[in-house]
Formats: C-alpha cells, sequence, structure tokens
C-alpha cells in the first residue's frame, strides 16, 4: 500500500532564498506527524508543499496514488477541499466574514446548504471553545481566539488530512494544549491524519513521530530521544 502523503527531493525557491533543498517525507494514514526546527527551516513552506498550496521547483508530492504537484490549479483546489483542513499559521480568516461565516463558507463549498453549515459552524466554534465569538469579525477575536475559529473550520469539514502550522502558537501552554487534545481528540475519532508544525517540544510530544526540518531538509528525530 502506498503512503497516503509523500515528499520526495522537494526543492523551493523564492527570490534568493531556498527554502526547502531536497525535502523528503513520508507518512502514513492515521499518522500524526509533528515537523519541528528553526525558524525560516522551511517548515510552512514543506506543509504548503504537502498541502498542495505550494507547487515546488523540483520533486514529487504524492497524496495516495495523486501526483498533486502535477494536477492543475483547478483540481488541487478541488482535492484541498475535499480531503484537507489547513490551520494557517496566522490564522488565514476572512477578515470580512464573521467566524461563524469563514467556518460556514468552507462547508458551503463542500457542497452543504446554507442554513445546515451554519449550524454546523456554529456547533464546531463551540466545540473549541469560542461559541460565543460567532458573530465576531476577525480584526474583533484576540489571537487565541482567531486560532480556535481557523481550527473549527479545519475539522468542520472532516478532511482526511488536517495540515495545521502553529495552530497553538498565540495560546499560553494551558490553552495550547487543551486546543491540541481538541484536534488530536477529533482526528484520533474519525482516524484521521495529522500534519502538525510546531516549535513547542511538549506540543510536538503529543505526535506518533517527529521530524525536524533544518535548512530545507527533513532529518527524523529518533523515538529514544524525544
Ligand atoms: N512567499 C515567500 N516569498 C519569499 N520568501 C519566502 C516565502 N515563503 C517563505 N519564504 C522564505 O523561505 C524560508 C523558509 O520559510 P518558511 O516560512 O517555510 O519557514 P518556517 O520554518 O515556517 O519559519 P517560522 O518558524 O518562522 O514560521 C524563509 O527564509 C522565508 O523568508
Ligand atoms: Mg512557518
Amino acid at each position: 500500500m502506498s503512503p497516503l502523503l509523500h515528499a520526495r527531493d522537494v526543492t523551493k525557491t523564492f527570490g534568493r532564498t531556498q527554502a526547502l533543498r531536497g525535502a523528503s517525507l513520508t507518512i502514513e494514514a492515521g499518522e500524526v506527524v509533528a515537523i519541528s526546527g528553526p525558524s525560516g527551516s522551511g517548515k510552512s513552506t514543506l506543509l504548503h508543499c504537502l498541502a498542495g498550496i505550494v507547487t515546488p521547483d523540483e520533486g514529487e508530492i504524492h497524496y495516495g496514488e495523486t501526483r498533486l504537484d502535477e494536477l492543475d490549479e483547478d483540481a488541487r483546489t478541488r482535492l484541498r477541499r475535499e480531503a484537507f483542513g489547513i490551520v494557517f499559521q496566522f490564522g488565514g480568516l476572512v477578515p470580512e466574514l464573521t467566524a461563524e461565516e469563514n467556518v460556514a463558507v468552507s462547508l458551503m463549498f463542500g457542497g452543504a446548504g446554507r442554513a445546515e453549515a451554519s449550524e454546523t459552524a456554529r456547533e464546531w466554534l463551540d466545540r473549541v471553545g469560542v461559541g460565543d465569538c460567532a458573530s465576531l469579525r476577525p480584526g474583533e477575536l484576540s489571537g487565541g481566539q482567531a486560532q480556535r475559529v481557523a481550527l473549527a473550520r479545519a475539522l468542520a469539514t472532516e478532511p482526511t488530512v488536517v495540515f495545521a502550522d502553529e495552530p497553538t502558537g498565540a495560546l499560553d501552554s494551558v490553552a495550547g494544549e487543551e486546543v491540541l487534545g481538541l484536534l488530536l481528540g477529533v482526528a484520533r475519532e474519525r482516524g484521521a491524519t495529522v500534519v502538525l508544525v510546531t516549535h513547542d517540544n511538549r506540543i510536538a510530544a503529543f505526535a506518533d513521530r517527529e521530524v525536524v526540518v533544518r535548512d530545507g531538509v527533513v532529518t527524523e528525530v529518533p523515538a529514544v530521544t524525544r
């Protein structure tokens, strides 16, 4: 059986910055993998390549039997909406929409009607602890509230893979572990795969496996040193 996600020898250059220099990573279905590493090492770029948001310069991205990097923009967008939930490092919420609408829109892209999408959105906002923020816009939310809304948006569509880029970065350690517990609880209950970028060792310790990105290359962290 092929792995669920596989990046092979991926390179990506932005201007003169080589963000990825031959990064490879294999993730099996149902795994929770933490990606750590110094700031600027290429973690977000790798996550975006795996999620089909950024196209590598060289190398391959496989999602099951599909070559993600060879799909056209429309097909990649469709696949992302169907199968991926993404929590961006800086939230990525639409500023003009309320918290509820931000979550509901992703459900409507998946075919839900407006009323059903609103109801499901409210349920998810409740579950992640920001039910009382439903009618607020991102500019009116604290950093931690915005991260919870972004998490609700990523989980509400019941994705096969959840990509989360520093999903607890704006939270204190207690709230961070609570949000992470929620993310992993939902994922494990449904057998979803989680790819989690974090610089926090305690957060990474909740993953099944940890890898480190340094200078655009991925190395495995041996289980004994964790
Ligand atoms: N869109 C972009 N345009 C120009 N440079 C970029 C772009 N995206 C990333 N980079 C550069 O590529 C390198 C890797 O960036 P990336 O965001 O992947 O790092 P990171 O490991 O996620 O860092 P952090 O921990 O600070 O989030 C950095 O030097 C960054 O400045
Ligand atoms: Mg980053």
